[in-house]
């Protein structure tokens, strides 16, 4: 049993060299020239928003991304001082703060200009913004043919001044390239029509993680990395894995140790019912800290290096594990949900197969009440 357990019976461990690992990886795919956005929203895919893009700032990155301006707020009032741009849509009641904290609103919609602009006039002129235009995912963005006209409103040279062009791709990570290969040739018909009216636009940025490594042609002056500084892909197994370290482990501490008799039930409806004398562990962690519920029955953790199956549904709290076969388990041991323990890991893709999601919905789901211990780089 460690002091850390006794402490804090649920914990994530986040290890800030596996980041900077994985952001020499991205550094290592993109051409000369190129810079980095990195993707921190969600609370940085639940590793802790702050930690990490000041973790990163300290590894030379300068400019980040987030969904909303509550999130934006957060980083600036947490003292990074690098550019945060808010990828998400933007309210015209949102227009005030945002320029009050200096952050760089994704235009996906021409009617928040008017009142940016007086807003920015008042405060810091020119102010920067980025233009997003829709080639493909069917969420946010300008049409190429609204995008041009707004590059013809004067408004949008002062006092705004468009830093960034931006799309967003859909099947980066895809079966084929073809879904991939249509966007960007709309981009860059678009960004033709840009340069030969005389528009230069310093950052152009279209790539996600998935992009980074399989289409370089989509890297521009700026890439947009999330889950690859996290760790984790979801490429095509076609595709060479990159070199990624996982960055957060989860871990609990059993609680209670019991044997219940073959016939038992255990949790809520009777769902699992023991067909032996069964050793029972009980864990303090359930889905209100974002350990799902549909991993009732279905998924394991990590107790002295082997998997032991959680048996039952998953409760709001605590979740129950066999671990008749482990038979010298004790009150106060590590369990690790997330992460390694000697030669067995299981790490967050793996949980996420066994729900049919993706490793970014588990990540992203951990919840505030599982306190974030950094490991420095
Ligand atoms: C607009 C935008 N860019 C970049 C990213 C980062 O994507 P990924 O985590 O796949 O690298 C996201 C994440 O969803 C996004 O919404």
């Amino acid at each position: 049993m460690t002091a850390i357990s006794t402490l804090l019976p649920t914990y994530a461990i986040v290890n800030l060299a596996a980041l900077a690992h994985n952001l020499s990886h991205i550094k290592r795919c993109l051409s000369p020239g190129t810079d980095i956005m990195a993707v921190v929203k969600a609370n940085a895919y639940g590793h802790g928003a702050v930690e990490i893009a000041h973790a990163l700032a300290r590894q030379g990155i300068g400019r980040f991304a987030v969904a909303s301006l509550d999130e934006g707020i957060a980083l600036r009032q947490a003292g990074l001082s690098g550019s945060i741009v808010v990828l998400g849509a933007l309210l015209e009641e949102q227009v005030s703060d945002l320029v009050a904290h200096r952050l760089t609103p994704v235009i996906s919609d021409g009617r928040i200009l008017p009142s940016l602009a007086k807003e920015a006039g008042s405060h810091q002129a020119p102010y920067p913004i980025h233009l997003k235009v829709e080639t493909g995912m069917g969420r946010l963005g300008v049409s190429p043919q609204e995008l041009l006209s707004l590059l013809d409103d004067p408004i949008i040279r002062n006092p705004l001044q468009v830093e960034g062009i931006m799309t967003h791709l859909a099947d980066a990570d895809g079966a084929d390239n073809a879904a991939t290969e249509r966007q960007l040739n709309l981009f860059r018909a678009m960004l033709e029509q840009i340069r030969q009216r005389g528009v230069t636009v310093p950052l152009l940025h279209a790539a996600n993680s998935a992009a980074i490594v399989r289409f370089p042609e989509t890297h521009f002056s700026l890439v947009r990395p999330g889950i690859m500084l996290y760790g984790y892909h979801t490429l095509p197994a076609s595709i060479p894995s990159p070199d990624l370290k996982p960055v957060l482990s989860l871990r609990t501490t059993v609680v209670q140790l019991r044997t219940i008799p073959r016939g038992g039930a255990v949790s809520y409806n009777g769902t699992f019912v023991a067909t032996r004398p069964t050793r029972i562990a009980v864990l303090p962690i359930g889905y209100a800290d974002g350990y799902s519920r549909r991993l009732s029955h279905r998924g394991s953790v990590l107790l002295q290096g082997r998997r032991a199956p959680i048996v039952g549904l998953v409760c709001m709290d605590m979740i129950m594990i066999d671990v008749t076969d482990i038979a010298s388990v004790q009150i106060g041991e590590t369990a690790t949900l997330i992460g390694q323990q000697g030669q067995e890991s299981i790490w967050a893709d793996e949980v996420a197969s066994w729900v049919g999601t993706i490793p970014y919905e588990v990540l992203c789901g951990i919840g505030p009440r599982v306190p974030r211990i950094y490991e420095p780089a």
